[in-house]
């Protein structure tokens, strides 16, 4: 491991107010969105797919990193060259999802463990000899009636730690994600004493685990009201309560904090960042990014519904929703882009 080259890395990934794009779908989540547009289910379709991400004009003006699923790194664009290679080519680091998903936790109805140590080490010396510099491993804690489980918070942040030690060994910088999902009727204030909690946990076990945490950057969820919680916070009131947990539980050392979307509307993601960037402009030790999936790709996803013809409107959709999140990160971003 060679740590400065680690810490260029985790910095590059967060420098001149660029993140990242998940891209990093499973194939069964893949297929989800594609059958809800009626886009065939296989794996041409997926390549298909991200060809045309990969491909679309200026990315990497906007876009640090992209963060590729096991099929993709090994798949390749028409012309022949790795996806790998064409995102570098497009001045975009590659990285990759390595976790095998999350699974029932056993002993604790309705909470998942994220699989995917066993052999993780030989699968880490693939990804980087296939030109992989960073990864991501998530973690889910679901909010319920007496959930999350101190089980379930222990075993995952366990798993994100060991999971970070094994990739800064093999060179790579590790994206911690542990999400507490928006799903539920809980309150903003109950998503911010779990999420705090959470973290907690995970910066004692990335501790204790030896892991070098300016190699690092954290993937959490914003601070929000469950989906189905009557009372719907504004958006500055979320951006408040979002840095106040981060700024009591994540170390200052972190290279820098890149946001998940969890299903937040597009523009809702893109409002929530600028305002976290407005607010806390001068009180945060660090970058405020983004490293959305379905924030940055579902409006363009809707536009290409798998037909060729519609690859350059897509790419548009694609592109904006890029450029909104770097102006999210300046502090910029404004209503009157989504009309521009
Ligand atoms: P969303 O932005 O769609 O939540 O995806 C982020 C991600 O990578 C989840 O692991």
């Amino acid at each position: 491991m060679n740590t400065q080259e680690l810490i260029n890395t985790a910095r590059a990934l967060v420098a001149d107010d660029k993140g990242l794009l998940a891209m990093d779908e499973s194939n069964p989540t893949c297929h989800k969105r594609f059958a809800k547009l009626g886009i065939p289910q296989t794996e041409e379709a997926r390549r298909a797919y991200r060809e045309w991400i990969v491909a679309t004009p200026g990315l990497g003006e906007s876009i640090s990193g992209a963060i590729l699923y096991d099929e993709t790194i090994r798949q390749r664009k028409n012309d022949g060259t790795p996806f790998a290679q064409a995102l570098v080519a497009a001045g975009i680091i590659p990285g990759i999802k390595v976790d095998a998903g999350a699974k029932e936790l056993a002993g604790h109805p309705g909470e998942k463990i994220t699989e995917g140590l066993d052999g993780l080490r030989d699968r880490l010396a693939e990804y980087a000899k296939m030109g992989a510099r960073f990864a991501k491993w998530r973690a889910v804690i679901t909010l319920g009636p007496g959930l999350p489980t101190r089980g379930c918070i222990e075993a995952n942040a366990q798993a994100l730690a060991r999971y970070a030690a094994l990739c800064q060994e093999a060179g790579l910088v590790p994206i911690v994600e542990p999400e507490v999902l928006m799903d539920g009727d809980h309150t903003m204030t109950r998503c911010g004493e779990v999420t705090e909690e959470v973290l907690r946990t995970v910066y004692d076990r990335l501790y204790a685990q030896r892991v070098i945490l300016e190699g690092t950057l954290l993937k959490p969820n914003m601070v929000l009201p469950g989906l189905a919680c009557p009372k719907q916070e504004t958006v500055d009131e979320v951006a408040d309560a979002t840095v106040t947990c981060l700024l009591r539980a994540v170390p200052a050392a972190v290279a820098g904090i890149a946001f998940l979307s969890g299903g937040q509307p597009s523009e809702l993601a893109s409002a929530r960042l600028n305002a976290m960037n407005v607010r806390f402009k001068s009180r945060r030790p660090w970058p405020l990014a983004f490293s959305y999936s379905r924030a940055i790709q579902q409006p363009a996803l809707e536009i290409w519904r798998g037909d060729a013809a519609n690859v350059s409107a897509a790419q548009k959709a694609l592109g904006h929703r890029a450029r909104c999140n770097r102006a999210a990160r300046r502090g910029e971003y404004s209503a009157a882009m989504e009309k521009a």
